[in-house]
């Protein structure tokens, strides 16, 4: 599975030759100046909740790859009357077998109100099982025993975390996130992008690091295979 970073929590994950774009903000955000938006691919776009910082470019990508949303449902049924052409709702605990794999919706703790106030259901994680390997992502969220469920029914090969503080779980949160997910091979997601989730880079890879497992802090438009 190749990763590569796009910036804040915003990343692709190479399939098999799918593209799986997970909460696209590109052109938004300022350290992603050297990211063109039009040469970002995706052959499907998941959206972990209704905040802008995760979803500014959904529409817009969804336009031109012609790739289907995959959200909860109040997300997607949003994004779709907003433009994006195909999307596929699911709800959390609930799963969909598409042709790169299963992507199961799994339970975080955040907020998910949408860029106009409409209601964006409840925020999600998503674990994606295929035949390349397994990951988690955990969208926005707080440190939750829930994340022990996932180490106990999937073996996965990474998974990316949020590390940033203030609105998520911090890098301490989430090496202990990373023990209940069961998993040694974390990429650091949600740091940096504004002024109160900037984070020390060096302190946080030795949390890990004193934990047994190794935080990846990629360079927005850095890939890296797993
Ligand atoms: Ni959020
Ligand atoms: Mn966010």
């Amino acid at each position: 599975m190749n990763f590569t970073y796009y910036g804040h929590s915003c990343f692709a994950v190479e399939l098999g030759g799918r593209v799986l774009l997970f909460d696209p903000f590109i052109t938004p955000n300022p350290l992603a100046a050297g990211i063109d938006l039009h040469s970002v691919r995706a052959d499907f776009i998941l959206v972990s909740h209704g905040h802008q910082d995760h979803l500014a470019d959904a529409v817009v990508l969804a336009k031109r790859t012609g790739a289907p949303v995959i959200a909860n449902y109040e997300v997607a049924t949003w994004l779709g009357k907003n433009g994006a052409g195909k999307t596929h709702g699911l709800n959390h605990g609930g799963a969909f077998a598409f042709d790169f794999g299963r992507v199961k919706l799994v339970n975080a703790i955040h907020s998910s109100s949408l860029p106009d106030g409409a209601y964006g259901g409840n925020p999600c994680g998503f674990v994606v099982e295929s035949a390349r390997g397994n990951f988690y992502y955990s969208g926005d969220t707080a440190l939750t025993m829930d994340m022990q469920l996932i180490g106990e029914s999937t073996r996965l090969a990474f998974a990316a975390l949020c590390i940033g503080g203030t609105f998520t779980m911090d890098a301490a949160d989430a090496v202990t996130a990373a023990r209940f997910v069961n998993c040694g091979q974390i990429v650091g997601v949600h740091y940096d992008t504004y002024p109160p989730i900037k984070i020390d880079h060096g302190e946080a890879r030795k949390l890990f690091q004193a934990a047994g497992k190794k935080l990846h802090l990629l360079k927005i438009g850095e890939s890296r295979e797993f």
